[in-house]
């Protein structure tokens, strides 16, 4: 019999993270998938045949992490966390309000933070878990007008390294996947943002982005889940602490 496993994947109805959580089912994965509203997820990865549970409510709710450790409790263990939400607004420096600063701390800092601090005592008892976040190529490469990715992702790398280099002895291994520009909702706001803003088509700003890229095209959902599988999974044995990109080449500082 296939022994049981459980992954517990925040931010998982949309995008990269749903993308993931497809993949971790597919790998026999009983799943607990959370984001505002994981209804429709939850349908679509059950009729592929998953053993799914949603838990809704947004990262930066003390509740929402609450009722998550509460099933993972009831559920006995943990194998796998992704650690994602979506992309905080995109905003110049000037412009970014003392409130929202609080709102974007708690759901792309404390919220992730909090999860797997509060979750370490159960991976520890295991001797064994595979955490994967969710950042940004930006961490490497800021780039303007998006002030709250640029550095709270930044603070949860290094919060991420830090809590790798300490958990390493438990079998913790902890690593952050940074995508580039990856064709889903946030890339298509992002690029018609900018379009507005200059008054040229998005078609245009969407050329001009995949010129930037060496392998000339948007990378798909399912290019950036492929990683944060095989990361979350037991055939990773011996990487952690890393902050991986898949980006098509885009960033060439090491
Ligand atoms: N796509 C790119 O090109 C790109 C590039 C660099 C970095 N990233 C970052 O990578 C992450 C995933 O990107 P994506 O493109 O897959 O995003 P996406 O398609 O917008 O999906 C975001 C997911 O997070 C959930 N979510 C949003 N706010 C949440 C909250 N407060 N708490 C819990 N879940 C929440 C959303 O579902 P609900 O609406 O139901 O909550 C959705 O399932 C984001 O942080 C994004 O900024 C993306």
């Amino acid at each position: 019999m296939m022994e049981r496993k459980i992954a517990l994947l925040t931010g998982a109805s949309k995008g990269i993270g749903y993308a993931t959580a497809e993949m971790m089912a597919k790998k026999g994965y009983e799943l607990i998938i959370n984001s505002r509203n994981t209804a429709d997820a939850a349908k679509k990865l059950r009729e592929y045949g998953a053993v799914v549970e949603g838990v809704d409510g947004s990262l930066g709710d003390a509740a929402t992490i609450k009722a998550l450790i509460a099933k993972v409790e009831e559920k006995g263990q943990i194998d796998a966390l992704l650690l994602n939400h979506g992309g905080p607004p995109v905003k110049p420096f000037m412009e970014v309000s003392n409130a929202e600063w609080e709102t974007y701390t708690s759901i792309m800092l404390h919220g992730p933070l909090r999860l797997l601090r509060e979750l370490t005592p159960i991976m520890q008892k295991q001797q064994k878990c595979r955490v994967v976040a969710i950042g940004s190529f930006t961490v490497k490469s800021p780039r303007a007008g998006i002030v709250l990715s640029n550095s709270l992702r930044a603070a949860l790398v290094n919060a991420l390294k830090t809590a790798a280099m300490e958990l390493g002895s438990d079998g913790i291994l902890i690593n952050t996947v940074a995508p580039g520009y990856i064709a889903t909702q946030r890339i298509l706001d992002f690029n018609q943002r900018y379009a507005d803003q200059e008054n040229i088509s998005k078609e245009e700003v969407d050329q001009r982005t995949i010129q930037e890229i060496p392998l000339k095209k948007f990378g798909e959902p399912e290019d950036v889940a492929a990683l944060i599988t095989f990361l979350l999974s037991e055939e990773n044995q011996y990487i952690t602490g890393q902050n991986i990109h898949v980006d098509g080449g885009l960033i060439t500082a090491n």
